[in-house]
């Protein structure tokens, strides 16, 4: 078998020998020369020549080119009778001057609607060349603003040293996070900021979901006939103001320099619980903080809205607000035992978190300045107990329910963690139940 189509014989040209002049002057026979003439009469193209043929017209041009061929070809057809051959060079160059048309419209679109930036991978993106500043400029030398290794990468970086972009709106009104705008945010920052809105975004489900888990709650516990404290507008009239208790109470801010910025954002950690223990309570203490400057003031303007709370805010000491004959200095470190509260006293709680390292510091204190000082008697109750010092809340709570009515032993009871080891005294506890 043959492998080529042609079973294997060679093309020749169909011109034959003849083609060559030299051949044909060497000799031909008769039917030698009726073949030259028949192939000569051949080379005379039809007058309807080039033939159309659809088939093969189909076959060489896709459909696109057929689409794009189609106008022009028409064109031409029309311009032929009238400017002869010259109708196909405008036919092309026509074809052509479309297609860059075309192309020119499709960038100036992707130009102005399709940019590149720090969104999205495609589209155009043109890189500005800085200007030169030589040495005679006004703004020579031009220093680069950037500080951070990672502006070097960012591509707000460049945007923002190209000047078309430094008049930009955008850049001037761009928000700002921890009072640092948005674009120049460090790779912390940038991570912080982004838990930011993480939490933005799930804060109002959960706030939802907590609302609705309260909710559910007093429903539950009105139906079993629970006490579930008292409710808004109880709390709304349970001001100090109001209040049959005329017992005062003062938490002594002036330890800022014996505390370390941790422990005194404790102090008003403890203080915002005695706020909402004496907000909840139905008779409420009358609260007040004295020398409420400096740091610990700073540390409270964290907490929004406190300038509003039912509670009484002093710059100067208790010194200046109250007579000293009413003072009492609560202090574990003091000789004398308070059995009582008296309506009229105002009982002073050191704003102190020191694990106990300045030991004794509110009771000197209320030594050198000549007013009482006393103990909450727990060593009355409780003949061992593995702490006598007790936090500000824990203090203030004591005071809270003994102005409410309990004993001093049954609001230890309450108040104190159960971890601290209490061993009641016997003679004490036997008096107690003597009273209830
Ligand atoms: C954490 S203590 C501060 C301890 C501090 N080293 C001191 O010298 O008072 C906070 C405050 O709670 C009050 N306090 C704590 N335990 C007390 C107790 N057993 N009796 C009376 N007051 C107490 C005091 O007014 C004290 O200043």
């Amino acid at each position: 078998m043959y492998k080529r189509e042609t079973g294997g014989a060679r093309p020749m040209a169909i011109a034959g020998r003849f083609v060559r002049e030299r051949e044909r002057l060497i000799g031909m026979t008769e039917a030698e020369r009726a073949w030259r003439k028949q192939w000569m009469q051949d080379q005379i193209l039809s007058p309807n020549e080039p033939r159309h043929v659809p088939e093969m017209y189909k076959f060489r041009f896709n459909i696109f080119r057929r689409a794009y061929k189609a106008p022009l070809n028409y064109l031409e057809n029309m311009l032929e009778p009238v400017i002869g051959k010259r109708a196909h060079t405008l036919r092309f160059f026509t074809g052509k001057i479309f297609l860059l048309y075309l192309a020119g419209i499709g960038v100036l679109y992707n130009l102005k609607y399709n940019q590149n930036d720090w969104t999205r991978l495609g589209g155009f993106r043109i890189l500005e060349n800085r200007p030169a500043v030589l040495p005679g400029d006004s703004s020579f030398p031009k220093l680069s603003t950037k500080s951070n290794p990672s502006e070097y990468g960012s591509r707000e970086g460049k945007l923002e040293e190209s000047p078309s972009n430094v008049n930009d709106e955008n850049v001037a009104q761009e928000e700002l996070f921890n009072g640092v705008p948005i674009s120049k945010l460090t790779k912390t920052q940038m991570k912080k900021y982004k838990r930011m809105l993480q939490w933005q975004s799930v804060k109002k489900l959960k706030r939802a979901k907590e609302k609705l888990k309260t909710r559910s709650k007093k429903i539950e516990a009105k139906m079993l006939n629970i006490d579930i404290g008292p409710s808004r507008k109880q709390l709304k009239n349970a001001k100090m103001a109001n209040s049959s208790c005329k017992i005062g109470v003062v938490i002594d801010l002036s330890f800022d320099e014996l505390m370390i910025n941790k422990d005194m954002g404790k102090v008003i950690k403890q203080i915002l619980r005695v706020y909402t223990e004496n907000r909840r309570a139905s008779a409420p203490m009358q609260l007040h903080l004295t020398s409420f400057i400096g740091r610990c003031k700073e540390e409270m303007a964290k907490h929004n809205g406190h300038e509003n709370w039912d509670m009484h805010f002093h710059e100067s000491s208790y010194l200046d607000v109250f007579p000293k004959d009413k003072l009492v200095y609560l202090s574990s470190e003091s000789d004398n035992v308070i059995t009582e509260l008296e309506q009229e006293k105002v009982y002073i709680i050191g704003g102190l978190v020191d694990h106990n390292s300045h030991k004794g510091v509110c009771h000197q204190k209320a030594v050198n300045e000549g007013i009482a000082h006393g103990q909450l008697p727990i060593g009355e109750y409780f003949h061992s107990v593995s702490r006598k010092v007790f936090t500000i809340n824990q203090v203030f709570e004591i005071l809270l329910r003994v102005s409410e009515g309990k004993t001093f032993k049954e609001a230890f009871e309450m108040i104190l963690p159960k971890r601290i080891n209490m061993q009641p005294t016997l003679d004490n506890s036997e008096d107690d139940s003597n009273n209830e």
